[in-house]
């Protein structure tokens, strides 16, 4: 798939910049959805088991882009469901930031709630919320059997170095990778990561409900699928007066078949990222970041997010001296973006268009004059 055909795939008003929120559906996808609402309503015998067959096409392609094995590759309906799966079956004590997004930090806390002295949250607070190699390197002790960390912070934009977080951590610790702020825009090693969740609604544009994981065979060891349901045993498809074991792969993760509707469409959305390829589309997201950048830079605003390319995807966050008139001016000029206490997450996609910068520009330099007021 070329540059052209893939940007081809944006078709959404301008002034979207919330793809790190809620990514607007691509049109490959939106085709996938209705060719699958079609099928699922005709009632042909074949339309139920055709559907089903995108279960397995999903798998396929997010272990291609994750380097793992489709056996170890489960759907969910959302990437906190993976991460469910993580940390009920944990033991030990488990290294994380307390301002990780909530997906990580309250699953984690709500399985430890619930598992008594097994499983031990234990919570760090990097002062300006980067979760960095060095962080963890300071805060690990020989207790410390597992780290959880996002790829990106949600909140800051720092981007963690994959091999360099691995080398702090050693190769016998756990590592539970959050990837839904970097999964199909950062091109890294995934395969570093025990646990790898994520989710196809905001960078992969393919809705909600396409949440996934994957457990490699140490993270199999060591985590028990406690979860576990009826897609996750040693026997394929039904049972009755019997209960089998967890599968021997990734599966045992699995609870029940996927919705193949949202399949169908992770299906569609990640073979768009397969074929143009995950290192093309960080470029051209790159490109666009770095035109947020200056943007802000030329405005006058902040800029509170790493500028270096390796450190940072596709979250610039921006720190006005009034947050409250800069949220009021992008809202104004038609701006989409996430305006949160003292700062604005700005959040580009490859397919970011020119005019959606220049509604950007309007607003930042707007903001910077006082409002008119008659007295
Ligand atoms: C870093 C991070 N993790 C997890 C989530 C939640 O994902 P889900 O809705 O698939 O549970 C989000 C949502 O914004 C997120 O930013």
């Amino acid at each position: 798939m070329s540059a052209t055909d893939y940007l081809a795939t944006f078709d959404l008003v301008p002034g979207y910049l919330n793809w790190a929120a809620f990514g607007p559906i691509s049109t490959t996808v939106r085709d996938e959805a209705i060719r699958g609402l079609e099928m699922l309503g005709s009632g042909y015998p074949t339309s139920v088991p055709t559907m089903f067959e995108y279960e397995g096409r999903a798998r396929e392609l997010l272990a291609e882009l994750l380097r793992a094995d489709a056996a170890d590759v489960t759907l969910h309906n959302s990437s906190t469901h993976g991460l469910m799966q993580a940390f009920y079956g944990l033991t030990g004590d488990v290294l994380v930031s307390t301002a990780e997004f909530p997906a990580v930090s309250l699953t984690l806390h709500r399985a430890a709630q619930s598992r008594g002295t097994a499983l031990t949250p234990r919570w760090i607070t990097p002062a300006d919320g980067r979760v960095t190699p060095d962080v963890i390197a300071a805060a690990l002790d020989e207790d410390v059997t597992a780290v959880t960390v996002s790829h990106v912070d949600f909140r800051t934009g720092y981007r963690i170095d994959l091999a360099a977080l691995r080398d702090a951590i050693g190769p016998d610790r756990l590592l539970v990778l959050d990837a839904v702020q970097s999964f199909g825009v950062v091109d890294d090693d995934y395969a570093l990561a025990d646990v790898v969740v994520g989710h196809g609604y905001k960078w992969v544009r393919a809705g909600r409900g396409t949440g996934f994981a994957r457990f490699n065979a140490r993270a199999r060891e060591r985590i028990a699928p406690v979860l576990s349901g009826t897609t996750g045993t040693t026997v394929d498809g039904l049972f009755v007066d019997s209960l089998p074991d967890p599968a021997a792969s990734g599966q045992a993760y699995g609870v029940s078949k996927p919705d193949p509707l949202a399949a169908a469409r992770l299906a569609a959305g990640l073979r768009d990222v397969r074929d143009i390829g995950v290192a093309e589309i960080e470029k051209l997201l790159a490109k666009r970041v770095d035109a947020v950048i200056e943007i802000a830079d030329r405005a006058g605003v902040p800029v509170a997010s790493p500028r270096e390319r390796a450190q940072r995807a596709g979250i610039v966050v921006l720190a006005p001296a009034d947050p409250a008139r800069l949220a009021q001016a992008l809202a104004d000029a038609g701006v989409t973006a996430t305006a949160r206490g003292e700062t604005v997450r700005v959040a580009p996609h490859a397919g970011t268009d020119d005019e959606t910068l220049r509604m950007l520009e309007g607003a930042l330099m707007a903001s910077d004059h006082a409002p008119f007021t008659i007295s």
